[in-house]
């Protein structure tokens, strides 16, 4: 059985997973509006990434004899000044989630809560990738629009069309 507390903050989490989709669906809105359908792509992946990381936890709530309570999720942003931006604010993005999974293990630890601590590590490992592989885009693209400008961009959106979706389950 898990705290009322944190029942409480994975719950927020899970909203706060959710909100993650809504977020990227803006940037992949965005991708497309810029006839950017390799970034676009990469965003729609990301929904799913995101998605599959909500359900992860939902089920964890729910099968430990707890509801999961749904919130209100805000508008995310629409505007984004460039491609270089949607990455800018996808990894600043992933970096606040990470600290986000991070206090939960500090309060999965304060209570003891050696079950919920390891279901979190799978975040811990999950959100090192997700920032690793923002970051790692990013790089990618001020180093092609450094080396060939606009061109660079469209080298990008290429590389951005291939990926595709890994269930995390796939993963592990
Ligand atoms: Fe679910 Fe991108 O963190």
């Amino acid at each position: 059985m898990i705290s009322k507390k944190m029942t409480e903050r994975l719950n927020r989490q899970i909203n706060r997973e959710i909100y993650s989709a809504y977020l990227y669906a803006g940037m992949a809105s965005k991708s497309a509006s810029l006839g950017l359908k390799g970034f676009e792509n990469w965003f729609l992946v990301q929904i799913k990434e995101e998605l599959s990381h909500a359900k992860r936890m939902y089920d964890y709530v729910n099968e430990s004899g707890d509801r999961v309570m749904l919130q209100d999720i805000e508008a995310p942003p629409q505007e984004y000044s460039s491609p270089i931006d949607l990455f800018e604010k996808t990894l600043e993005h992933e970096k606040r989630v990470t600290r986000m999974i991070n206090d939960l293990v500090t309060l999965a630890k304060q209570e003891k809560d050696k079950t919920t601590e390891g279901f979190l590590q799978w975040y811990v490992e999950e959100q090192e990738e997700e920032e690793e592989h923002a970051g790692g885009v990013l790089e990618k693209i001020k180093k092609a629009v450094e080396d060939n400008g606009d061109k660079g961009v469209s080298i990008i959106n290429e590389y951005l069309a291939r990926r595709v979706f890994t269930p995390p389950e796939a993963k592990v």
